[in-house]
């Protein structure tokens, strides 16, 4: 629809903004997706990058914090070229059409790269002095959580763990969860492991910390346009769910 009214990107995927509804305004910030151009595996180029906005502005949401990895050594980024990128999306002929705000932060992958930058303030935090963090999909981390929690606190961070559902090897021990949210730790899970995108026993530990009160923000985690569908198709009882759940993505400014 804004597409065709301001002379954008026609290609809006299987679904497209029209089929789309205001199903998140109440919850109005996603602070977690790879929205940036070219710096990570989420949008390819500045054109793709506005056609995001645009589905989040059909979806409802008027706050995004862009969030793209840093990873040594697949996603070498630092905060001069997530700058750079974000100067180029908000520079970018149409941007200002689209009336959805943008910041930017990032995904700290949690390694020795990450106490560097941390014992440096070389971190950018997003709102109240967040941090977003994740752990290796595949393997478990040798790094003390709780050190780890504490020194953020040291430094006036808050320390938000990405997507805990996906992190397999714990799916079996609940009581990790428990521990980190007792250590300060805020949790951060996937609107699209609610909907089972990523399969079963994603969804049902994602299941498992609503059901236990234990999720702080939740997020797109938005890679590609074909998953703004994937989140428009939430059916009306997951959202009515969400909406009786205490977010902080809905009382923050960004
Ligand atoms: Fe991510």
């Amino acid at each position: 629809m804004l597409g065709n009214i301001f002379g954008g990107k026609k290609d809006t995927g299987p679904a497209g903004t029209e089929a789309y509804k205001p199903v998140y305004a109440w919850l109005a910030t996603d602070m977690h997706n790879h929205i940036l151009p070219g710096i990570d595996d989420g949008s390819p180029d500045v054109e793709t990058s506005l056609e995001f906005l645009r589905r989040y502005q059909a979806l409802g949401f008027r706050q995004v914090v862009a969030s793209p990895h840093i990873r040594y050594p697949q996603f070498e980024n630092n905060n001069e070229k997530i700058k750079e990128a974000f100067d180029r999306l908000e520079n970018a002929p149409g941007r200002s059409e689209i009336p959805v705000q943008l910041v930017y932060s990032a995904e700290y992958y949690l390694d020795e790269r990450f106490l560097e930058l941390l014992n440096n303030d070389r971190l950018m935090p997003f709102g109240n002095n967040y941090v977003l963090t994740e752990l290796s999909l595949g393997h478990r981390s040798f790094l003390d959580m709780d050190q780890l929690a504490t020194k953020m606190f040291e430094k006036g961070l808050r320390p938000i763990l990405a997507h805990p559902e996906r992190y397999l090897y714990w799916s079996k021990s609940p009581d990790v969860f428990h521990k980190l949210k007792s250590k300060g730790w805020l949790l951060q899970v996937n609107l699209m492991s609610l909907l089972g995108y990523y399969g079963k026993p994603e969804q049902k530990t994602a299941n498992y910390l609503f059901d236990e009160d234990l999720v702080d923000f939740i997020g797109t985690d938005a890679h590609r346009l074909k998953h703004f569908d994937v989140i428009a198709a939430i059916d009306d009882k997951i959202l009515q769910k969400l909406k009786s759940k205490y977010l902080i993505n809905n009382l923050i400014n960004i």
